[in-house]
């Protein structure tokens, strides 16, 4: 094996496709997933590649600094490519502590880890930090999100995402550790959650539920495809430079109840429905409170320097999405039971 990486989140969403790429196209990489399968994590998203020789799934905690010492002097990573994290902004306004210990001290933790284990020898090591957009704050009807933009994080989620880029900073700065950022904006794509807007609403269209659209509905995301993202993680962690900072973003700005429409329209379509049926279901509901109107990056950066741009439209995008959950009834099921249903009576019903 060239190197071993360990890529921690990497039974969610995002961290799912991250590792999936690498297996797959870096054979002689060790790949080893580091989750602790929190209500986000499954490992049904990484099925297909379980048996591959290059692939190991280590079940810690990011919060465990003990266990997680432990694991890096055993395997001996080269890189880090970090994704764990509590990542839905709803559950930060229900409990942000939660928040700060994972996203926070968790990620402290991994940085002491890797500190240790390296010990200042820095040749062909890598620290990378997935962050996001939303540290940035909120735009009005202009403008965009580029590597110099202020940081101005308004909810609890973005506020410890914020926190943790600023220490990744520092440990760079402090004991010149090799370490390299990327804040991308929404993603979407087969594996999300349904808590989340896409995912929620397409598991919602399913059931013939309520689609709850917070507020006026006028809030606009920029949308990328999952598979883009896992694409631009491994272009930066291979050619970024140390100490900078990427920003991804799909070039795709939607306000979320035309996205809203837009899902309903194919939905119907795909489900054999009549036209307009799924629309009936919008329910405009109480706003989440400190909600970002507009987020928009600028991806000029990575896209001159390393020369990534997206792959995939966003009608193309949907459509495989919404494909991919009516295949999937069963992954369905199974991450809507349990927790899931606590959580949205308290979140939906309240
Ligand atoms: P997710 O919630 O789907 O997955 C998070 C993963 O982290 C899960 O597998 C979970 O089990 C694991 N995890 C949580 N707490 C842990 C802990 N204490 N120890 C070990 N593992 C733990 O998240 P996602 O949407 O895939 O996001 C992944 C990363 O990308 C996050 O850092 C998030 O901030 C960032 N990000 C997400 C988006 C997006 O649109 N989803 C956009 C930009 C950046
Ligand atoms: O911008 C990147 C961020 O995108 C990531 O860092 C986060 O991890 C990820 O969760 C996402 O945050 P958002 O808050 O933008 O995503 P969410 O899917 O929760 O909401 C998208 C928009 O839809 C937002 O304006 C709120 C709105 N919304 C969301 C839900 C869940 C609704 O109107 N109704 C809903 O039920």
């Amino acid at each position: 094996m060239s190197q071993t990486i360990i890529i921690t989140g990497g039974a969610g969403f995002i961290g799912s496709h991250v590792v999936r790429r690498f297996v797959t196209h870096y054979p002689n990489y060790r790949i080893i997933n580091l989750d602790a399968l929190t209500y986000a994590g499954n490992l049904e998203n990484l099925h297909d590649i379980e048996d591959r020789s290059n692939y190991i799934f280590e079940k810690a905690n990011i919060l465990n600094a003990e266990a997680i010492d432990k694991l890096f002097a055993s395997y001996h990573p080269d890189g880090i490519i970090h994704l764990a994290a509590e990542s839905h902004v709803d559950r930060s306004i229900l409990s942000p502590l939660d928040f700060v210990y994972t996203n926070v001290i968790g990620t402290v933790n991994l940085l002491n880890a890797a500190k240790k284990l390296w010990n200042g020898q820095h040749s062909n090591k890598r620290f990378y930090h997935i962050s996001t957009d939303e540290v940035y704050g909120a735009l009005g009807e202009s403008g965009f999100f580029t590597e110099q933009t202020r940081y101005d994080p308004h909810s609890p989620y973005s506020a410890s995402k914020a926190a943790s880029d600023h220490f990744v900073r520092a440990y760079g700065d402090t004991y010149q550790m090799p370490v390299i950022i990327s804040n991308c904006s929404n993603n979407y794509g087969p594996n999300h959650f349904p808590e989340k807007l896409i995912p929620l609403f397409i598991n919602n269209i399913i059931e013939k539920k309520p689609l709850p659209v917070y507020g006026d509905g006028l809030y606009t995301r920029d949308w990328l495809f999952v598979k883009d993202h896992a694409a631009a993680i491994d272009l930066v962690f291979h050619k970024g430079k140390d100490h900078e900072t990427y920003n991804i973003g799909g070039f795709n700005e939607w306000k979320n109840i035309d996205l809203v429409k837009l899902l309903c329209k194919l939905a119907d379509e795909k489900l054999n429905r009549p036209k307009g049926e799924s629309e009936k279901l919008i329910t405009y509901v109480k706003d989440r409170p400190g909600h970002d109107r507009r987020y928009a990056i600028d991806a000029s950066k990575i896209s001159k320097e390393l020369g990534w741009k997206p792959s995939v439209t966003f009608e193309e995008g949907l459509s495989q999405t919404i494909d991919w959950y009516l295949q999937n009834t069963e992954w369905l099921r199974h991450v809507t039971s349990g927790e899931y249903q606590q959580y949205y009576k308290k979140q939906y019903q309240s």
